[in-house]
């Protein structure tokens, strides 16, 4: 059975010295069973966040690493660098593939890099509002799950067990407006289609598809109810104690649903 994950991503939010007490304060108001809580503070708020939510379950993540193990890349962070700080990393971020031009060749290298670091990777796909106007959706994401999990693939060790993948449509990102539940777990049956095609339909199914894009306490019951959904990737709520309190009940709900189905 898949994990129920909810994941706050702070995003460029938060200070050394407010990170650890607003972690505190989420840690503490998401404290339900069954389900999987991630934070990902930005880099220089990592140790104050682990330090806050140590002994509470609460798990910490990066929002990026880079592509290369080493080398002449100043102002980046390598895996390694990662390793023993964070037991997750966002990667392919909508925003750093607008912003710093990320392909989804460079998606899948930087997976390989968190692999061999040992650190789980929750890869980011979505498609921008002019695709979903013009009924591409489903083929944009598609086409981006699979050239990242090919370059992964031509490394030669096969796709990541813990991999996850969190399905952000663009055009719902910081917007308020979110796509419906049902369009959101076609894409996810979309995506773990195109994971079969890669890895197998027994790994697509062990994959988490996490739904991302404007989710809220009230929202998020539309897409956790959907069974092929996993989870959420929170933006904007996640930065909310109050917020991320609703989201991790209604997530302890549907985890309990699904461990008695
Ligand atoms: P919002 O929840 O603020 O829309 O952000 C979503 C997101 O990009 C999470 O990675």
């Amino acid at each position: 059975m898949r994990p129920v994950i909810i994941t706050a991503n702070w995003k460029m939010n938060t200070t050394p010295a407010d990170a650890g007490p607003l972690a505190a304060d989420i840690a503490k108001a998401t404290d339900v069973a069954g389900i999987t809580r991630i934070i990902c503070p930005p880099y220089t708020n990592i140790s104050a966040v682990s330090d806050a939510v140590e002994g509470t379950g609460v798990l910490v993540g990066a929002q990026n690493v880079h592509a290369e193990p080493k080398g002449a890349y100043t102002g980046e962070v390598s895996a390694d660098m990662l390793k023993g700080l964070v037991s997750w990393c966002i990667i392919g971020h909508s925003e750093r593939r607008r912003d710093q031009f990320e392909s989804d060749e460079l998606v899948g290298q930087k997976t390989i890099r968190l692999v061999e670091a040992g650190i789980s990777p929750m890869m980011c796909c979505g498609e921008q509002l002019e695709e979903r106007e013009a009924g591409s959706a489903v083929a944009t994401v598609q086409a981006q799950v699979k050239a990242s999990l090919e370059t992964i693939m031509a490394a030669g060790n096969g796709l990541p067990a813990d991999l996850v993948i969190a399905y952000e449509p663009v055009w719902a990102i910081g917007t308020g407006k979110t796509a419906t539940g049902a369009d959101a777990a076609e894409m996810a049956d979309a995506i773990r289609a195109t994971i079969a095609d890669v890895g197998g339909a027994d790994y697509a199914e062990s994959v988490p598809v996490l739904y991302g894009g404007s989710v809220t306490a009230d929202s998020f019951a539309e897409f956790i109810n959907e069974p092929s959904i996993d989870g959420a990737l929170i933006g904007g709520a996640g930065l909310k104690p109050d917020q991320m309190a609703g989201i991790a009940a209604t997530a302890a709900e549907a985890a309990a649903a699904r461990a008695n189905s």
